[in-house]
């Protein structure tokens, strides 16, 4: 199969030579039947784990009665999501398209299109932050303050202006009149699981108002529970005008989502933003098992205990192995910052049956399902352990 992906897959990932066949709860199988205890979870994708049986089930039922038909025509499971969403987060109505990086889209340009429509054709900008990271399109791409990401790709799209990360003062200098709005990860995650000092957001949130920007909250790693509670934002007592999920939204199936408050959300009339198959009965009906479960099973707790749990004992790591310089985190999205190479860890974490990420080179980074128990966060600070051993 390794042989087969090198010739016909096109070189994008750098890839661990396994095979996954099957997954359940917080284990994956790869083709010889080897189990692995997985800690980084699709990058943040399997909130409730591989292959819940409640997610599988709407996923069955739907694909009997009806995978697909255009958004010419109203389909059940998508008004539904839409309600569960706005009536889980903030008064909102929703668009709904297929990746991460697509809800980024569609949040830049009901921003530009909403500011344009207010206050004139010269305020278009969007200012994001160093450090970012939003996505692979190119609005996307050119939203993410990372220069690593842009390089072979430029010219980027024109209009975005990056500020230093948690920067306040940085942020109300770049409030020109010519700004649209912001758009900041709660916590960074592939930036390096990095957290803004924190009167930030309800600081941001209070100079958004007075200037008139919008505030543009891109959820897609922090959502959906990772953090303990179902959005991230919900810890700082602020509320978006634009939020950005996918990733674990749909409980492993493709889908993304963009909540704007109602007044920005209706400038976006027919025809003026589309997706073939945004919103489709199937991805929705994942997406709301998915949702049900997060929020009726508990999961937010175990997340809460079994992250503080996570990092007590990353903590304790910490003071064995003096090259672990730092150990961060909310809920079960955890970072380490090591002083020697993340991706040689990953490696060997793998070998020893153990997925785990990183971010960059320097943080080796957790977003384990969130049911976790505290047994399966002992065998992988174990893992840890031994692996660390060797350095
Ligand atoms: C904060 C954030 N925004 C956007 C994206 C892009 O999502 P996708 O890969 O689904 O396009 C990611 C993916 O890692 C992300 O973490």
């Amino acid at each position: 199969m390794i042989e087969r992906a090198r010739r016909f897959l096109a070189p994008t990932y750098s890839q661990f030579p396994v095979v996954f066949v099957r997954g359940k709860g917080t284990r994956l199988w790869d083709a010889q039947g080897r189990e692995y205890i997985d800690f980084i979870g699709g990058i943040g994708a399997c909130a409730v784990g591989h292959c819940h049986p409640a997610v599988v089930d709407a996923i069955q039922r739907q694909a009997e009665a009806l995978l697909h038909v255009s958004n010419l025509y109203y389909v059940e499971p998508q008004i539904e999501l839409a309600e569960l969403l706005v009536q889980h987060t903030f008064p909102s109505k929703a668009f709904f398209c297929n990746s991460g990086a697509e809800a980024v889209e569609a949040a830049i340009k009901l921003a530009r299109k909403y500011a344009k429509e207010k206050y004139g054709a010269q305020r278009y900008k969007i200012i994001t932050l160093s450090g970012s990271f939003h996505g692979r399109t190119f609005g996307a791409l050119s939203a993410t303050g990372q220069e690593r990401f842009h390089q072979g790709f430029e010219p980027l799209v024109p209009g975005f202006t990056y500020i230093p990360f948690g920067d306040i003062e940085a942020a109300r200098a770049a409030f020109t009149p010519d700004v649209a709005a912001i758009m900041v990860e709660v916590i960074q995650g592939e930036g390096g699981v990095n957290f803004p000092p924190p009167d930030y957001l309800p600081r941001l949130r209070n100079l958004c108002n007075e200037r008139g920007v919008l505030l543009v909250l891109d959820e897609i790693q922090t959502g959906m529970g990772r953090t303990g509670a179902l959005f991230a934002y919900e810890h700082y007592g602020i509320k978006p005008d634009i939020l950005t999920s996918a990733k674990s939204l749909g409980g492993g199936m493709a889908i993304g989502a963009m909540l704007a408050s109602p007044e920005v959300a209706d400038v976006f009339g027919p025809g003026s933003h589309a997706s073939t198959f945004g919103g489709n009965p199937l991805a929705c009906a994942a997406a709301k098992a998915t949702l049900h479960v997060i929020l009726e099973d508990g999961l937010l707790d175990n997340c809460r205990q079994a992250g503080e749990f996570f990092l007590e004992q990353a903590r304790l790591l910490a003071k064995k192995f003096s090259f672990i310089s730092d150990v961060r985190g909310l809920g079960l999205m955890i970072g380490m910052e090591l002083d020697i190479e993340a991706p040689q860890v990953v490696k060997q974490c793998l070998e020893l049956g153990a997925l785990t990420g990183c971010a960059g080179n320097r943080v080796l980074r957790f977003l384990p399902p969130l049911l976790v128990t505290e047994g399966e966060v002992i065998r992988v600070i174990e893992t840890l352990s031994e692996v660390f051993g060797k350095f």
